[in-house]
């Protein structure tokens, strides 16, 4: 568990966070929102002690940071940031083994934990794990930056913008490969990013922020139809309710693609896979049951 209480963090006049009161619950991810400069990097970075707030408490695991060795902290909170920041004269798999190298696991386990983590995000371990930085595309070079953050089995995540810097296609493959890694391996996850969809996809619960300030904190479906003021509404825009259908799954695919498959369909009914070996059928009228349970 991450807890904020009363947290302000000032640069010199300029508030950057204000008076932030925030619980990340055990096992969730928390994607923290809002207009460039609205202080969600600054929150992200106090979790890991890169900043120190002015006032307040941040506690981990109920111990406050201040508390803290930070050797511990850093076994326990894994970062990952947008640049990736992989170092460029080492290889794939000595980048990955960063923290266990500093915990002097020996080449042996780091090597197969290396192994390990390549196979989890997707990358061939045999292809990649000798490879320099510089021979990685941009979405391969942020599966390495994940691995990376993983290596040492930290609960908690921090994840700045990590799906920013590369192409449409290639942020789908990635949300849905973390979406699957989050499913199994249930981390603590604190993830900033401006991108609302991405926020809807991967957040179990959203923060949205404005100049410091925290004006709404729930779930996707709460803060789409249930906004909290004039900010979060106008964010979360005219098309909340088709942003809405986003967030509720039917097995294996979401009620938006359900809704796309059957205007495809010129509105006959569709059979779906129901996720469970058989078939369900839906039709209009089941579509818009769905969205009002
Ligand atoms: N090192 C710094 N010195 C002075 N002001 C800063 C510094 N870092 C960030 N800021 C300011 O604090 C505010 C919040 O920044 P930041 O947390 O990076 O926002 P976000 O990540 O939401 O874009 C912004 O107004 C930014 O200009
Ligand atoms: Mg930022």
């Amino acid at each position: 568990m991450i807890e904020f209480e009363e947290v302000t963090k000032r640069y010199g006049e300029k508030v950057a966070v204000s008076n932030l009161t925030l619980t990340v619950e055990n096992g969730s991810v928390c994607a923290l929102i809002g207009p460039s400069g609205c202080g969600k990097s600054t929150t992200l970075r106090m979790i890991n002690r890169l900043l120190e707030p002015d006032e307040g408490t941040i506690r981990v695991d109920g111990k406050a940071l201040r508390d803290y060795d930070p050797a511990e902290l850093r076994l326990r909170v894994g970062y990952v940031i947008q640049s990736v920041g992989l170092l460029p004269h080492m290889r794939v798999w000595q980048n990955i083994s960063l923290v266990p190298r500093l915990l002097k696991w020996t080449r042996r386990r780091q090597m197969a934990r290396a192994e390990e983590l390549l196979e989890l995000v997707g990358l061939d371990p045999g292809e990649y794990r000798e490879k320099f930085p510089r021979h990685l595309s941009g979405g391969e070079a942020q599966r390495v930056g994940v691995a990376r953050a993983l290596a040492a089995d930290p609960p908690y995540l921090l994840m700045d913008e990590p799906f920013g810097a590369v192409d449409p296609l290639t942020r789908g493959v990635l949300q849905e490969a973390f979406r699957d890694i989050q499913r199994r391996l249930k981390k603590t996850v604190v993830l900033v990013t401006h991108d609302l969809d991405e926020a809807i996809y991967l957040g179990d619960r959203i923060a949205l922020l404005k100049e410091g300030e925290l004006h709404q904190f729930g779930s996707a479906a709460e803060v789409l139809t249930h906004p909290a003021d004039e900010f979060v509404r106008e964010f979360v825009g005219s098309d909340r309710m088709l942003r809405l259908l986003n967030t509720i799954d039917l097995g294996p695919i979401t009620l938006r693609d359900a809704l796309n498959r059957l205007l495809a369909a010129d509105g006959e009914a569709i059979e779906l896979d129901a996720g469970n070996g058989g078939t369900r059928t839906i039709d209009f009228a089941a579509l818009r049951e769905l969205v009002r349970s």
